[in-house]
């Protein structure tokens, strides 16, 4: 999958893109990454990538010639979907991220400042929100999003059954069963005997029982 990522702090992506799985999923070619510079697509000696809204009021928003121009230049692929990454947008979750997964190539715009132009939202396909809190802009928004659905891609982790297991994935209110790992003894804390006794059918029934529902919140 390609996922092209248009912000205007392009730095803050190479740390986190460049470690464990995420770095793994690109030198194994599962996924590749590409980010864009807004501050490139401005025609004005000072780049200027955002202005005063029309009509007044507090900040400033992204203008829409800078986003226009570096979709223009993207190009969309077959199978593509432009995502704005907005606190006003449809919920992420890890069914969506699913759904994802089907796309080829994945182009995610980082919101900044006060929020943008009214018509990039013209330009885009699907305006998403990792949550009901405003962050300072769309870049975390965007790596959760790109690490939600790299993981989920076949290949990218080791055992493809441990996302077919987990939390959530078989359906939202799923919780999984406790793990552990050594030592046995921690403090007062003992590991539950079944896990140490070799017995997989057992254990398997234990986790069984042991797999909640999340009540509501
Ligand atoms: N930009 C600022 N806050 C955001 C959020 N919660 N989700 C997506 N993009 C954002």
């Amino acid at each position: 999958m390609r996922f092209e990522i248009i912000t205007i702090f392009p730095e803050i992506f190479d740390s986190y893109f460049n470690e464990s799985i995420i770095r793994r999923a690109q030198t194994k070619k599962k996924i590749k990454i590409k980010i864009h510079d807004l501050r490139k697509f401005t025609s004005d000696r000072h780049k200027t990538v955002d202005d005063k809204p029309y009509g007044g009021g507090p900040g400033m928003i992204l203008k829409v010639e800078p986003i226009a121009k570096a979709l223009k230049k993207i190009k969309r692929q077959k199978k593509s979907r432009i995502i704005l990454l907005t606190p006003k947008g449809k919920h992420f979750t890890q069914k969506v991220a699913q759904t994802y997964t089907k796309y080829k190539h994945l182009i995610l715009i980082c919101g900044h400042y006060e929020g943008f132009d009214e018509r990039v939202r013209k330009m885009v396909d699907e305006e998403i929100s990792i949550g009901q809190y405003v962050l300072t802009g769309g870049e975390i928004p965007a790596m959760v999003v790109l690490d939600a659905v790299t993981r989920l891609l076949p290949g990218v982790l080791g055992h493809q059954h441990s996302v077919q297991d987990e939390t959530y994935t078989k359906d939202l209110d799923y919780i999984e069963y406790p793990q552990y790992t050594r030592p046995a003894k921690f403090n007062k804390w003992s590991v539950p005997k079944i896990l140490l006794s070799g017995n997989h059918r057992e254990i398997a029934e234990w986790r069984k029982k042991k797999v909640k529902r999340r009540r509501g919140e």
